[in-house]
């Protein structure tokens, strides 16, 4: 079994106050043995959270990079920037990317192969929208999301990937899916990787994100395919993220 990760996602909220709250918090926090933890702040705090977090579990990510090395891409910040400032993760695939930003299946690969250029592991976000819920279409919206990342990238190079499925009705809503919900849709995307390559689907973690709190955490984690969290609103505690990370145990 993979070692937990629970990844928070500030999104764009926190401030250098934040950075600083946390790496007291967690500074002599008592953490499950086994757990893997990060925090994917904005890219104006990347540095200040690599600096005052050594000294804790917390692991600094990104929250998206350009899908270019560098060049006259004004705004962008490419993978080899965020890794020079202390991150090793990065999300890519959020629906808020993929509804708010126009990031299409393409340009989710693309992204996924500049941090794997670079040596980030892309946190690879899948999800349904509510009305394709409906329409009975979730397994097939979240596996072709899936698809066209594993076989744009070949699964011949074993992908170094992190998984998260996160279904759009339930992200910031206080909905969560139920954890019969939530392993249906992660048992079929780990018989999707089974079907690539039965020791990356071993490896691969796949975690739960929508509404995750301290009080539905270990329900959810306790399922057999949910390896961990990304977890929003309630990672901008230091209590309750903290909360969610012991529940990991
Ligand atoms: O990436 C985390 C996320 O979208 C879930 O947000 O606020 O529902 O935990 P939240």
């Amino acid at each position: 079994m993979s070692t937990p990760l629970i990844a928070g996602n500030w999104k764009m909220n926190g401030s250098l106050s934040l950075v600083e709250d946390f790496a007291r918090g967690f500074a002599d926090a008592t953490l499950p043995e086994c757990v893997d933890v990060a925090l994917m702040v904005p890219f104006p705090y990347l540095e200040a959270a690599g600096r005052a977090w050594g000294d804790t579990p917390l692991v600094v990510g990104a929250q998206t990079l350009s899908d270019r090395p560098a060049g006259a891409f004004t705004g962008e910040v490419s993978g080899e920037m965020l890794k020079e400032l202390g991150a090793r993760l990065v999300l890519v695939g959020h629906s808020e990317r993929r509804i708010l930003f126009g990031e299409d299946d393409a340009a989710v690969l693309a992204r996924v192969r500049a941090a794997l250029a670079c040596e980030l592991t892309p946190v690879l976000c899948l999800g349904e929208t509510l009305e394709e819920r409906d329409a009975g279409r979730t397994e097939a919206v979240v596996l072709g999301q899936l698809e066209a990342v594993l076989e744009g990238l070949g699964v011949g190079e074993r992908p170094r990937l992190v998984l998260a499925y996160e279904p759009v009705w339930a992200i910031g809503t206080g909905r969560t899916a139920s954890p019969e919900q939530a392993q249906a849709v992660h048992g079929a995307i780990r018989a999707r990787l089974t079907d690539y390559c039965a020791s990356l689907a071993e490896d691969m973690r796949i975690l739960y994100g929508g509404s995750m709190k301290a009080a539905n955490a270990a329900e959810l984690l306790a399922q057999p395919d949910i390896d961990g969290g990304l977890v929003g609103g309630a990672s901008l505690q230091v209590d309750d993220f903290l909360a969610i990370c012991q529940s990991a145990g």
